[in-house]
């Protein structure tokens, strides 16, 4: 049995078809995700758990329309807002992984800029809001960050590498959460997930609840991570 995963992340993904179900536009289920978001971020915190990572937004949905991203922005701002103190008091230390000062709305990036600042000493939990942010792109800014800093060849390495990552102190993904039963990365955490457990629970994440949560973490437990190894056999009897 495995204990509690150190590094959570979640793919959030279904509000589209949640609110396709009620014949509301897209962004009610945009609208309706934020109840899920708190009630785990207080079930992660709950638990005990020191990292959480939350999938916003990528650097592919862009691509959707001018409305619905516009939507996006004003909910997240209106989110940041509303729950702030309620995070710093909770001694959550509080980032965002992503671009938050080219394309994003500069009043959105100011409250982000204030947010990570607000919180940067919290010791409680780290929650990660991947937002603007894509994998790859990450992956190639820490190459160019390499080449700059004239890293010579023959010492990069897995761990120099990753210390050209953003935030490189946060831990690999031990379990991802991704909701609404697809089965894809979509360009989230590349590096960091390299040996994650992942579940995939069918509920549209605006249905998604502290007791889906839980139920992760139990499908977690029961994992056995050979990291490429082999276990050997527990030698049985005295024989
Ligand atoms: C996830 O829900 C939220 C974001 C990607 C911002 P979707 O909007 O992708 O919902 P579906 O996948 O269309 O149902
Ligand atoms: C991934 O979901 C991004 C977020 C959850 C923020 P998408 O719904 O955008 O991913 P695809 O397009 O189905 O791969
Ligand atoms: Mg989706």
């Amino acid at each position: 049995m495995l204990g509690l995963p150190r590094h959570v992340a979640c793919v959030m993904d279904g509000n589209g078809r949640w609110a396709a179900q009620r014949s509301l536009p897209r962004t009610a289920g945009h609208k309706a995700a934020e109840t899920a978001v708190i009630d785990v971020i207080e079930a992660a915190y709950a638990a005990g758990i020191p990292w959480l990572s939350l999938f916003a937004f990528s650097t592919e949905n862009w691509r959707r329309p001018d409305g619905e991203v516009d939507f996006l922005m004003g909910l997240v701002r209106r989110t940041i807002r509303k729950h702030a103190l309620s995070l710093h008091a909770r001694g959550i230390r509080c980032r965002f992984l992503g671009d938050s000062d080219l394309r994003i709305p500069p009043d959105l990036a100011r409250d982000i800029a204030d947010l990570t600042t607000l919180t940067r000493d919290n010791t409680r939990m780290t929650l990660t809001v991947a937002f603007d942010h894509g994998g790859r792109r990450d992956i190639v800014r820490a190459a160019r960050s390499l080449i700059r800093n004239r890293v010579p060849a023959e010492q990069v390495t897995e761990e120099s590498f990753a210390h050209h990552l953003p935030y490189p102190d946060t831990p690999d993904v031990d379990l991802v959460i991704r909701t609404s039963g697809e089965h894809r990365i979509s360009n989230f955490m590349l590096w960091q997930v390299a040996y994650a457990e992942w579940t995939f629970p069918q509920v549209l994440w605006p249905d998604f609840r502290a007791t889906h949560f839980w139920e992760c973490l139990d499908s977690y437990r029961e994992r056995e991570r050979r990291f490429g190894a082999v276990r050997l056999p527990t030698p049985t009897g005295k024989g």
